[in-house]
């Protein structure tokens, strides 16, 4: 069996890695991949972007089941062009995957399935929207409708960050036609989880929830990062908590989406805010996590292989689906500089003193250059451990994370804080 698996971080390395654990042992393939893949994979030089070059490959190839790691892919049809072309693809097609393509489409989407979510008005146009900014308190929240690489989210503190924010994004497109239209929405306090809902289009298997770390620094400071740790499962969401989010959130949208004609197949990335006004959709991704998957999908205890084919033939039920019952922990080491300017090509080391530490280490943006391997992104590693608790986890993680070195690596010490306060 061939597998290509689309994409290049940590979350395309975790779950090449499970695939490469399955009964079947298929032939993995990753496109383009990272120098982590390569030791699993067969490294496909095409970008995640290029659908044109993909199909290609895949019509030349034929694997018999392609995952998708990236939005952009998805939000671009790929499913739908190698679905047309018979291939098996699992993630959504276009039309689904505007559930996180376009922030206006998902709101509207999570309004007429009665979804829980932030009190929102659309505008697509910015004197309205100054305008609007009267019905809500402050901070408010400002969504550029599109794709926007992490960025398009704006809490504005008062009125006249607000004012600006949405110049920019409105006539200066400082997010391109992503800010043709925007959300503006009502700010909400409490702490976020991310759900992995598995979905056919009409069966739901939730995996554990765990939870990201987007600032860069410790305690939550410092600007947006695609995340620099993640732990599973995360206390914050309790049994309860997950039977709302499959009853009150994951089923109503595949079922509205049903309605529109939509089959929603892959996995639907939940991201939950749970606070004093309960529990509430922030977003939904049409993919996996990153660096959630790192520590969610090593956590599957059954293959892959078969869940994700149940997924795209519509047969999905529960007891495919086994989970490993430790915890996990993963810490992302980055480039110095990151989220802003970082240089490339930094020597990496200590990748085996890390994992005779026991902990599996993921790639996020490293190559192979003269034999040697070096970084080559922001986001370099992801360093996940397991533990009987989540105490044990951490621990690990870390000392893997003290054996790994480059130049000016940095990370994040307080991975799972939040949950040590909770438990
Ligand atoms: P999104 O891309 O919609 O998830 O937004 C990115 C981040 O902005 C989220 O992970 C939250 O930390 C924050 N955020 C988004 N919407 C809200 C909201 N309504 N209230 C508070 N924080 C929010
Ligand atoms: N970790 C958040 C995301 O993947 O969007």
């Amino acid at each position: 069996m061939k597998i290509l698996v689309i994409g290049s971080g940590g979350r395309e390395h975790a779950i090449v890695w499970k695939l490469a654990q399955d009964a079947g042992r298929p032939e993995i393939f990753c496109a383009p991949g990272n120098a982590g893949t390569a030791e699993l994979a067969t490294n496909v030089a095409v970008s995640a972007e290029d659908i044109p070059g993909l199909l290609a490959w895949a019509k030349a190839n034929r694997p018999d089941l392609t995952v998708v790691g990236p939005e952009v892919p998805l939000c671009l049809g790929v499913a739908d062009a190698f679905e047309a072309e018979g291939l098996r693809v699992f993630g959504p097609c276009r039309e689904a995957a505007r559930l996180e393509g376009s922030k206006v489409f998902s709101k509207e989407v999570m309004e007429a399935a009665g979804v829980p979510t932030a009190r929102f008005r659309v505008y697509d146009d910015v004197k309205d929207a100054i305008g609007g900014l009267s019905e809500f308190d402050y901070p408010v929240v400002l969504k550029a409708d599109g794709l926007a690489a992490g960025k398009g989210v704006i809490i504005a503190a008062t009125r006249a960050e607000a004012k600006e924010a949405l110049q920019r994004m409105m006539t200066e497109r400082a997010f391109g036609d992503a800010g043709t239209e925007i959300v503006m929405e009502e700010f909400l306090e409490g702490e976020e989880a991310s759900v992995f809902a598995l979905c056919d289009g009409e069966h739901v298997v939730l995996l554990p929830a765990a939870q990201d770390h987007k600032r860069v620094f410790d305690h939550d400071e410092g600007p947006n990062t695609g995340g620099m740790g993640a732990y599973t499962p995360a206390p914050i969401a309790t049994h309860e908590v997950m039977r709302f989010t499959r009853r009150n959130v994951v089923e109503p949208m595949l079922k509205e989406l049903r309605r529109r004609g939509i089959s929603y197949k892959g996995v639907l990335f939940v991201g939950l805010m749970i606070g004093p006004k309960g529990v509430n959709v922030l977003e939904f991704n049409c993919r996996f996590g990153d660096p959630e998957t790192e520590v969610v999908v090593p956590s599957i205890a059954s293959d892959l292989v078969p869940i994700l084919n149940a997924c795209v033939d519509g047969t999905l039920t529960e007891d495919l689906v086994s989970i490993r019952g430790e915890a996990a922990a993963t810490v992302v080491m980055a480039a110095p500089g990151y989220p802003g300017h970082y240089p490339k090509g930094l020597p990496i080391t200590g990748l085996a003193e890390a994992a005779e530490a026991g902990c599996h280490v993921f790639h996020a943006g490293t190559a192979m250059k003269d034999g040697r391997l070096v970084t080559s992104g922001g986001r370099v590693l992801t360093v996940t451990a397991f533990g009987k608790d989540l105490r044990e986890a951490v621990t690990t993680a870390y000392d893997g994370v003290r054996r790994i070195s480059f130049e000016g690596a940095h990370y994040r010490h307080d991975i799972a804080e939040k949950a040590f306060h909770r438990l």
